[in-house]
């Protein structure tokens, strides 16, 4: 079996909201490899970054975990990341165990520090470096992710650099303390098409580099094609399928999968109109009943709107939590274009 870095078990987090409480992550399980590219998709909402803030210790202020573990096995013996508390905890950990870069640079950069003072923080704390020895490490970073000219960009600020140059810059400062994991954000949800095809690149060479484990958050199927090893669904707080990222595409299973790629521009799907999602995500101040997506769900069957379905293997490595997928379920055809998919599939991943 695979080796695990990161095992998420029966997590449950939620939010203190003017006296009501919001259930952000529903008794969610997920296991990730070293080594891997785990990428995470679901709507705006449904708990991706949520999600990931806890592995940082970067959850909101009215937020708290209300049961389940987070084991972390980066240094061989578990410890449980549910059970930090406080700065205290997380400061030796955030950024040398575990990194996050998030979907817009600009807040994560300070717009009155030199971008060559912003990195040196990052490499003087890990690297104990100084002087000239801490310019250079800069300098190596900036080239590291792609900035040409390092001694002249470093003394350049935030506003000085494009959108792009900014999520590299925020990707050095990633990757300065040598992470295991490295959490991507949405991190090119805010670039156009070229430069989100260049970003990709060098996460990908980067992970390569330095042995990363990446987790990729996305609200965009067509673009985790291209980067993932396993896909996992997300859907109002929790993990609706998760597989390789061919089973996800090939042979997706839950009806909100479906859903999902439906909405993908790349199918241009001829013949059949695009499987808009219709309707809104369950209200999470409220307890789900059932299939959290079976109100969305054309296809949804009678048990959909009072039991929650449990996990259904497909294979080892593809599971889905669907009632579609109980032995004793009505045969339901997804969507023409998922039939068709197959045929289609060359065209979405480039493979
Ligand atoms: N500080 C907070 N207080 C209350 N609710 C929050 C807070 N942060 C996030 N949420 C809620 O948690 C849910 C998941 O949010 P989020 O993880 O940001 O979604 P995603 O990243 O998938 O778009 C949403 O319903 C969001 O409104
Ligand atoms: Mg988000």
């Amino acid at each position: 079996m695979q080796n695990k870095i990161l095992s998420v078990k029966d997590l449950n987090v939620k939010f203190n909201l003017r006296g009501r409480t919001l259930h952000a992550i529903r008794n969610l399980s997920v296991d990730v490899y070293r080594g891997e590219t785990l990428a995470i998709v679901g709507e705006s909402g449904s708990g991706k970054t949520v999600l990931n803030k806890n592995f940082i210790g970067l959850l909101d202020p009215n937020g708290f975990i209300d049961g389940g573990e987070i084991l972390y096995y980066g240094n061989g013996d578990p410890v449980d990341l549910a059970k930090y508390k406080g700065e205290k905890d997380w400061l030796g950990f955030r950024g040398n165990e575990i990194s996050m870069i998030l979907q817009d640079p600009m807040t994560s950069l300070n717009p009155l520090k030199s971008i060559g003072a912003q990195i040196g923080e990052s490499v003087r704390i890990h690297q104990n470096l100084s002087g000239e020895k801490l310019k250079q490490a800069v300098y190596d970073l900036l080239e590291e992710v792609g900035i040409e000219e390092p001694e002249r960009r470093a003394r350049q600020y935030p506003h000085e650099f494009s959108g792009g140059m900014r999520q590299r810059v925020v990707i050095a400062i990633a990757i300065a303390c040598r992470p295991k994991i490295l959490i991507c954000d949405e991190p090119t949800t805010a670039l156009d098409v070229t430069i989100q095809a260049q970003i990709l690149n060098l996460l990908k060479d980067l992970k390569v580099k330095f042995n990363l484990t990446v987790i990729f958050i996305t609200h965009d199927l067509g673009v985790v094609a291209n980067v993932a090893d396993r896909v996992a669904v997300m859907y109002a707080g929790d993990i609706v399928e998760i597989g390789t990222a061919e089973e996800v595409f090939y042979d997706p299973r839950h009806p909100y999968t479906w859903a999902l790629l439906g909405s993908l521009p790349q199918l241009g799907i001829k013949g059949e109109s695009l499987y808009a999602i219709k309707g809104t995500p369950p209200n999470l101040f409220m307890p789900v009943v059932g299939d959290a997506f079976a109100p969305r769900n054309p296809r949804a069957l009678k048990i959909d709107f009072m039991e929650e379905p449990p996990y259904f293997e497909i294979s080892p490595t593809h599971k889905a939590k669907s009632w579609l997928l109980d032995p004793r379920a009505p045969k339901v055809e997804p969507p023409e274009y998922i039939k068709n998919i197959r045929k289609v599939g060359g065209e979405v991943d480039g493979r």
